[in-house]
C-alpha cells in the first residue's frame, strides 16, 4: 500500500441501493485492475447519499451490502484501502473547508445537481447543491493521480480540479492535481429500457436495470427484452442506440472489438444477440454473486475490513487536511 513509486488510485461509490451493471462496467472493474499498478484508495461515500432522504435500517443495510458486494468484486484488502467514508472525520472537515473556495456559480453549472433537484423538487437541500466539493474533498485528501469513474462524474472531476488549481494558486502546492481515468469501452451503460438514459439503480422501470446480485434468470429476462431497433443487423450505428449499448456491454466483458462482434454476429439476428449479451453478463456476474453471499454472512469479517482501513485512511488523510488549516492560518 505505501509504495512510494507508484501512483494514487482514488474512488467511490454511494451505498444507496443495489450496485448496478454500470457501476461496475464504468468503474468498479478498473477498481479491481488498477490494485497492481496504483496504490489504491477507494471508499464508500456514505455522507454523499443523505442528500436524498434515507431510511435508516435501510441505509445500514446498504453499506454493508455494497462494502461485501465490492469485495466480491475482486478489491482486495492487502492491496487496496477499502474504507466508509463517515469513519473518516477528516472528509466532512475538508468539504467544508473546500466550500469556502468553490463559487456558487460553477456548483450552479453541475449537472447533477440540476437532474437530481428536478427529480427530488420537494428537498432541494444545500448538501445536493454543495455535494462537488465533498467529492473533491474525498480526492484531494489523498492526492491522488487517478481517479476511476465513469463518464456520468467527468464534471465532477473537472470541478475538483480547478478548485485544487484555485487553492493551489492562493497558498502554493498543496494538492496534487488529479486526472479522470475514464474507460474506453463501458464508461456509459445505457438503460436498457430506454437507451437514451443511463442504467441507474432509480430507473422505474425494474427491466432497464441490471443490478449486481440479479439472479441467471433475472439476467436473460432483462436483456431479451431490451429494447432494440426494427432493422435486426448487429452493427454499431447512429439510431441504434439499443444494440449499441448492448455492443458496449458485450464488448467490455468479452474484449472483442466492435467490428469482431459484428462479424460473429454476421446474419445472425438481434435474438441470438440479446441472448449472448445476456450469458456474458450472467457468467462475469456468477462468481461474484457466489463471493457476496459468503461475505455477507461474516460481519465480524467485514467489521475487521474496514476498521483496518478506515484507520489508515485517517492517518493518510489527516496529514494533507493538517496541511491544509496551517496554510489557511487555523492554529493546530
Ligand atoms: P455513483 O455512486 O453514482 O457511481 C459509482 C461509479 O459508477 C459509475 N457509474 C456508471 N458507469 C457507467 N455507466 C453507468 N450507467 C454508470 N452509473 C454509474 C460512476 O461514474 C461512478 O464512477 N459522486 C460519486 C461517488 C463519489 C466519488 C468520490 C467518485 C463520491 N466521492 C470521489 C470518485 C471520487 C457517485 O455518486 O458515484
Amino acid at each position: 500500500m505505501e509504495n512510494e513509486k507508484k501512483q494514487i488510485a482514488f474512488s467511490a461509490i454511494q451505498p444507496s441501493g443495489t450496485i448496478t451493471l454500470g457501476n461496475y462496467l464504468g468503474a468498479i472493474r478498473n477498481w479491481v485492475t488498477m490494485q497492481d499498478e496504483y496504490n489504491c484508495i477507494y471508499a464508500l461515500a456514505d455522507l454523499h447519499t443523505i442528500t436524498v432522504r434515507q431510511d435508516p435500517a435501510q441505509m445500514r443495510k446498504n453499506i454493508l451490502d455494497a462494502y461485501a458486494s465490492i469485495l466480491a468484486c475482486g478489491i482486495d484488502t492487502e492491496k487496496s484501502l477499502f474504507f466508509i467514508q463517515s469513519h473518516v472525520h477528516t472528509h466532512a472537515e475538508m468539504a467544508w473547508v473546500l466550500d469556502c473556495y468553490t463559487q456558487f456559480g460553477e456548483l450552479s453549472r453541475m449537472t447533477q445537481f440540476k437532474d437530481k433537484s428536478a427529480k427530488h423538487a420537494d428537498n432541494i437541500n444545500a448538501g445536493l447543491f454543495t455535494y462537488p466539493s465533498l467529492m473533491a474533498g474525498d480526492i484531494l485528501l489523498y492526492q491522488a493521480d487517478k481517479v476511476p469513474v465513469g463518464a456520468d462524474q467527468q464534471q465532477h472531476i473537472e470541478i475538483t480540479r480547478d478548485i485544487a488549481t484555485r487553492f493551489n494558486g492562493l497558498y502554493g502546492n498543496v494538492f496534487k492535481i488529479p486526472e479522470g481515468f475514464i474507460p474506453k469501452n463501458g464508461a456509459r451503460v445505457m438503460s436498457l429500457q430506454d437507451p437514451t438514459k443511463k442504467m441507474s439503480k432509480s430507473d422505474e422501470n425494474v427491466n432497464g436495470c441490471v443490478h449486481l446480485l440479479d439472479s441467471p434468470e433475472a439476467i436473460m429476462r432483462k436483456f431479451k427484452r431490451a429494447i432494440t431497433d426494427s432493422e435486426a443487423h448487429v452493427h454499431y450505428g447512429e439510431g441504434k442506440d439499443g444494440i449499441n449499448n448492448l455492443m458496449g456491454i458485450y464488448s467490455t466483458i468479452t474484449g472483442l472489438s466492435f467490428e469482431q462482434i459484428e462479424h460473429d454476429f454476421e446474419g445472425k439476428g438481434y435474438g441470438d444477440f440479446k441472448t449472448a449479451v445476456g450469458e456474458a453478463v450472467v457468467e462475469e456476474l456468477r462468481p461474484i454473486r457466489e463471493r457476496y453471499e459468503s461475505y455477507i454472512k461474516d460481519k465480524a469479517y467485514l467489521e475487521e475490513c474496514y476498521r483496518k482501513a478506515d484507520e489508515i485512511a485517517l492517518k493518510i488523510s489527516s496529514r494533507t487536511m493538517n496541511k491544509v488549516m496551517k496554510k489557511i492560518g487555523f492554529i493546530l
